[in-house]
């Protein structure tokens, strides 16, 4: 039987749109001084509806790439289970590249991500999250662009899931078991 739970909204619709208006302005004043468009790169599937929205509010030329990872969650601990199961369609040699994530929290995804993502000698690599756990930490990565710092709370909406569910919340809420606040 499925639990049930409480949804409390964490950040509304107009929160996240507010600071995705705000993180375009900086990215579009900060990013892509290379010659071509700057290659956006989206990690699935969290990601993908933070980044709809991101480059519709980045005001410079872009392309967009996609990267789906199989989860160290789905393996062991250790960044070393991560491995690429979806790549990139183009190169990103010489370019100026912006990775998008939903959310960072142990770092060990993004971590394996960026060196991987290094080693095919992109211009700049620079990494924007919507979501920071930055006290869950394992792995130390840079986040150049993030939207909000959150706590250890379990989060759905807005592209995070819950057993891929909640995806198309149009905002984020903190999900807790009933009985559980
Ligand atoms: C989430 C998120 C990041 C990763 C961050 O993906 O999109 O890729 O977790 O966690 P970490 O910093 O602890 O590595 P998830 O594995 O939930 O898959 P999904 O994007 O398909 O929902």
């Amino acid at each position: 039987m499925h639990p049930e739970f409480h949804k409390r909204v964490i950040f509304t619709e107009e929160d996240i749109s507010r600071r995705v208006r705000e993180l375009g302005a900086e990215i579009t004043a900060g990013c892509g001084h290379g010659s071509g468009p700057l290659a956006v790169v989206s990690i699935l599937k969290g990601g993908f509806i933070f980044l709809a929205d991101l480059i519709r509010a980045i005001d410079l030329d872009l392309t967009v790439d996609f990267m789906a990872i199989s989860s160290y969650r789905e393996s062991s601990l250790h960044s070393s289970g991560v491995r690429i199961v979806k790549d990139l369609s183009d190169s990103i040699f010489d370019r100026d590249v912006l990775v998008v994530e939903d959310i960072v929290d142990t770092g060990l995804t993004l971590s394996y991500i960026l060196r991987n993502l290094q080693e095919r000698g992109p211009r700049d690599l620079r990494v924007c999250t919507l979501l920071d756990r930055t006290g869950s930490r394992i792995a130390p990565v840079r986040v150049d662009y993030h939207g909000f710092e959150v706590g250890e709370e379990f989060l759905v909406g807005y592209g995070l899931d819950y057993m891929q569910k909640w995806r198309n919340l149009r905002f984020i809420c903190a999900l807790a078991e009933k009985g559980q606040g």
